[in-house]
């Protein structure tokens, strides 16, 4: 059982991971930013009361020296709920790298054994708000699900907006969606920003679709669920390197489409920082001796979406300075 509390204490995790990566946007260096963030994730974690295990997580044990899959985090006391993570430190590493918008931090909490155990694959998705829930089917085409949302919504579907990932395999898809008359926004990274933002209404976002990392769907299933949206995922493996691993970890069905409750079950929290700014958070601002970061926080069990805007003192918290 997750106490109410830890809402309130996890963001606190991806705060330090977004700070420190932001102190090095626009370094043009991916992997500068996201070691950064992975290593300040890393040292929060030490004092949150949980006795955590990452389930996704940076990498496996031997590619990844830190947040790997298995690694046990948090203070560990014995009377600390037992939690399974799914983490990414810095989500849209590149979009740090070249200062721009839509880099989160982001983390979401479990009970054991609840998270999909997500190989490093891609992940076909389709996600929206609170509104369209049920309208949606990942075993239909993508203009019949545009057809679906925009009735749902009573709307027509040249008044939706979708948002895609901007990749040379989704121009079958994009050219559908054209066909189909919705208005279309090319991401170059950050799926599980964009899945989030079809569950706020001001950022104007209706449905994100496309293929992603499957890891970035078990963390997108996670806050959908918890804010009220839809999402459904189906595996996407691209070798029978990848199908082995997928087994191994756990998968039957390569086919199976999950909905958000089968990727992330039970309840579940999530955090996310903005680093950059975005579409529904802003990114990390600095001043004299500190920093401002805008997060949200959300619980599956009651649903409540809370904004936390925190000004940091460096000065009053050693160790803490990026
Ligand atoms: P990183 O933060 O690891 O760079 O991932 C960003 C991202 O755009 C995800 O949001 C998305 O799911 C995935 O990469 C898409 O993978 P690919 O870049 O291979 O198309």
């Amino acid at each position: 059982m997750m106490d109410r509390n830890l809402a309130l204490e996890v963001v606190r995790v991806t705060e330090m991971a977004a700070i420190a990566a932001a102190r090095l946007m626009g370094r043009g260096e991916k992997d500068l930013s996201d070691q950064a963030a992975v290593d300040a994730m890393r040292r929060a974690f030490d004092a949150l009361p949980i006795r955590g295990v990452v389930v996704i997580g940076e990498g496996e044990r031997d590619e990844a020296p830190m947040l790997y899959i298995g690694e046990e985090v948090g203070r560990r006391g014995p009377d600390d709920p037992a939690v399974d993570i799914a983490l990414d430190p810095l989500e849209g590493t590149n979009l740090c790298a070249y200062g721009r918008p839509g880099a989160i931090a982001v983390v979401a909490f479990a009970e054991r054994g609840q998270l999909l155990n997500a190989p490093d694959t891609y992940m076909e998705k389709l996600a929206v708000g609170p509104r369209a829930k049920g309208a949606i089917d990942l075993r239909k085409s993508p203009t019949d699900n545009l057809r679906a949302v925009a009735a749902k919504l009573q709307r027509r579907v040249e008044d939706l907006t979708v948002i895609v990932l901007d990749r040379p395999r989704h121009e079958g898809l994009i050219a559908e969606l054209r066909a189909a008359g919705a208005r279309i926004r090319l991401i170059e990274d950050g799926d599980v920003a964009a899945a989030i933002a079809t569950c706020f209404e001001d950022t104007g976002v209706d449905v994100l679709i496309g293929t992603g990392g499957a890891p970035e769907g078990v963390i997108a299933a996670a806050a959908l669920k918890s804010v009220g949206g839809d999402f459904q995922g189906r595996l996407k493996l691209r070798s029978a390197e990848e199908a082995e691993r997928a087994k191994a970890m756990g998968v039957k069905d390569f086919d199976r489409v999950y909905t958000a409750e089968e990727l992330a079950r039970g309840e579940v929290m999530f955090a996310a920082t903005g680093v950059t700014g975005g579409d529904f958070l802003k990114g990390v601002r600095f001043f004299g001796g500190g920093a401002e970061t805008h997060s949200v926080v959300m619980r599956s069990k009651t649903g409540t979406v809370r904004y936390v805007q925190a000004t940091h003192k460096f000065d009053k918290k050693p160790g803490y300075a990026p």
